[in-house]
């Protein structure tokens, strides 16, 4: 299993906070952001991680992490040089992927629940995963039925089908990356994961599993300020770095 921390973008959201930084880099309690999906991904085992960053910022993120000796594992950096969509990642990742299965999570994501189970028994297909949410037209929406097998999922409904939104931690087999070279853009010009979830949904491939503890998406002033204090109340005892 390889693993890629996405951690582009332009944060405009996040202004002034992001002017001269990444947001990925912003401290959440006592540790960078990125910490929190890195930490997923090393307790997970993986140890080949692939951290694709904008190229205004790739120094910062070389200046605090290394090569990954440090933690054990082995990082590869890669530039994405404009905010294309959360699926570039697996073009731009296409050699580091190769023949291999490849789990992503967002680098502004933060996780309570422990899925090292969910991703090193991964074998083939497509596996996301789900949580309720107040506000899920704010996300990918995935909705179940009766049996509680997912049947559709849509990137920012405004009438959401459930209250179940698609969380940023994302696993595949290696055909993920010829899925995301035949999508095109979107209405908003990215290439949107969702329609990478819709094609291995249509194969019959795609496994959808809610998460039980809390989720996080770091992207708003709000969703910061909740994250600070989560990670202080409840992370701690979770880190391994
Ligand atoms: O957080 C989960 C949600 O993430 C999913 O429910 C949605 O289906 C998915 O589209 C995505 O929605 P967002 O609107 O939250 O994505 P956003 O554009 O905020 O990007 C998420 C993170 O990925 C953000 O930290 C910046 C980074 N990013 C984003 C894009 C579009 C990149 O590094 N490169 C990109 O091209």
């Amino acid at each position: 299993m390889r693993g890629i921390i996405l951690s582009g973008g332009s944060a405009t959201r996040l202004r002034p906070c992001t002017k001269i930084t990444s947001k990925q880099l912003l401290p959440i309690y006592n540790r960078p952001m990125i910490y929190y999906p890195l930490n997923t991904l090393i307790k997970a085992g993986i140890k080949e991680i692939l951290i694709i960053v904008a190229p205004e910022r790739a120094g910062d993120y070389l200046n605090l992490l290394g090569s990954g000796k440090e933690f054990g594992v082995k990082f590869t950096y890669e530039i994405q040089d404009k905010p294309r969509g959360l699926a570039e990642a697996f073009i731009i990742g296409e050699n580091f992927i190769d023949q291999e299965n490849v789990t992503m999570i967002l680098g502004d994501n933060i996780f309570e629940d422990d899925l090292k189970d969910e991703i090193m028994s991964f074998e083939k297909g497509g596996r996301i995963f789900a949580k309720e949410v107040p506000d899920p037209e704010r996300f990918g929406v995935v909705d179940f039925d009766a049996n509680g097998k997912a049947i559709s999922i849509e990137e920012k409904p405004k009438q959401p089908k459930s209250n179940y939104c698609v969380t940023g931690l994302y696993i595949y087999d290696h055909r993920v990356v010829e899925v995301a070279k035949n999508i095109k853009p979107s209405d908003r010009g990215e290439i949107e994961i969702t329609d990478v979830n819709n094609w291995f949904l249509q194969e019959g491939e795609l496994d959808v599993k809610k998460i039980k503890g809390e989720w996080i998406d770091a992207g708003t002033f709000d969703s910061l300020l909740k994250a600070q204090n989560f990670a202080k109340d409840k992370m701690q005892e979770k880190m391994v770095i």
